[in-house]
């Protein structure tokens, strides 16, 4: 197969598994970094052995040399480079959440389709194995219709700072950060159904804690506690079309004993458990089993996801195949998240 060549736009905290992923895969090959950091792009460059370091992502974008782009920046920005990525005749792998508002992600759509290009929103989750071998048995009708899901990403301390606490640059707070995970990962395993109404609710009563001492946590490259315009907690119940329910909750902190991660979901024949472990609930010769698959991991492998993710943009951008998280999937999930804030802010039901 040809080489796919590459260039990775923003070179913070999460481009290392990027760039970790892409240099494990024999089709792809490193050619730039860009940071309007030029340090930061520096360091990874020497560090990954790219060629090319750009601090202006539209000089980047004008390297004929380039196939493919990482967008690993901060959210205010996935529409702008996406779009130019597209237009600069790109394929674009787009770190979620796709954008900040419907609006910018309707723009990415559009884009998408006059450059005939592809793009593969980050919806890490899916990619995880677990994730694909459960995706078997769902497939397969064990479960039967899935009708409930249950998710939610609790951390007591854990406001990463910077531009993701400033709701400009992120579009919110915990939930467009990572319940955006956790609701794109029911919503693919429910089999994408249309989201109808949202009721939904957001707290801003802690602050981000910034006070605290001896616990550590994940920090944006560039920390910085002084602004903080996100929610630190929302919860939301979402309505399908055909009848299903998804409850999540998810907080950046929360006077909660430990950090904890769920998600659940039930069909009429059978049900499952990804988060904290997988774990497969069903019955048989009028008896409840509880299984357990036996496979590398129980938990999330975030290496092996990153991997998978990386592997499969490698793939689609070099053969044509459509992307298992497509940007409509991005659009989608954009419109539930937007619809949470709205119902939150509004104190009622949102119909979609
Ligand atoms: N998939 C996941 O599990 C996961 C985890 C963490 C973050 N993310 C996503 O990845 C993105 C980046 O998050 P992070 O934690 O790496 O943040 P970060 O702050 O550590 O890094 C972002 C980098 O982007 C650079 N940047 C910002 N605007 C730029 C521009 N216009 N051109 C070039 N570079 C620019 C910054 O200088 C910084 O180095 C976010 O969208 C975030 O939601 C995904």
């Amino acid at each position: 197969m040809a080489s796919l060549r590459i260039g990775v736009i923003g070179t913070g905290s999460i481009s290392e598994l990027h760039l970790n992923a892409y240099s494990a895969n024999p089709s792809a090959s490193l050619v730039a970094v860009c940071d309007i950091n030029g340090q930061r792009a520096s360091d990874v460059a020497a560090k990954y052995g790219a060629g090319k370091i750009y601090t202006d992502y539209r000089e980047m974008l004008a390297d004929p040399n380039i196939d493919a782009v990482s967008v690993c920046t901060w959210n205010n920005t996935h529409a702008p480079i996406s779009i130019a990525a597209l237009d600069a005749g790109k394929h674009v792998l787009v770190e979620k959440p796709l954008c900040r508002t419907v609006e910018e992600a309707l723009a990415i759509e559009q884009a998408v389709r006059r450059s005939s290009k592809l793009l593969q929103v980050g919806f890490v989750r899916r990619y995880d194995p677990n994730v694909a071998m459960l995706r078997r048995f769902i497939d397969d009708g064990e479960f039967g219709k899935l009708y409930f899901a249950k998710a939610s990403t609790i951390r007591r301390l854990g406001n990463p700072g910077g531009w993701f606490s400033d709701t400009e640059r992120s579009g919110g707070g915990p939930l467009i950060d990572i319940g955006v995970h956790i609701i794109d990962l029911c919503w693919y395993l429910m089999g994408r159904p249309k989201a109808t109404t949202v009721s939904a609710n957001t707290y801003r009563q802690l602050g981000n804690r910034a006070h605290i001492e001896n616990l550590s946590f994940y920090k944006a490259a560039d920390y910085d506690a002084s602004k903080n315009t996100v929610e630190d907690l929302a919860n939301a119940i979402i309505r399908f079309e055909n009848g299903a329910s998804l409850m999540v909750d998810v907080s950046f902190t929360l006077h909660a004993k430990k950090d904890e991660s769920v998600v659940r979901l039930y069909g009429d024949k059978g049900g499952f458990e990804i988060d904290p472990e997988i774990a497969i609930v069903t019955e048989k010769h009028n008896t409840i089993l509880n299984i357990e698959p036996q496979t590398d991991y129980s938990r999330l492998n975030i290496q092996a996801a990153f991997q998978n993710e990386i592997d499969h943009f490698v793939r689609c951008a070099l053969t044509g195949e459509t992307p298992i998280s497509p940007v409509e999937d991005g659009v989608a999930i954009m419109r539930i998240l937007r619809s949470i804030y709205e119902s939150a802010e509004k104190g009622e039901e949102i119909k979609l």
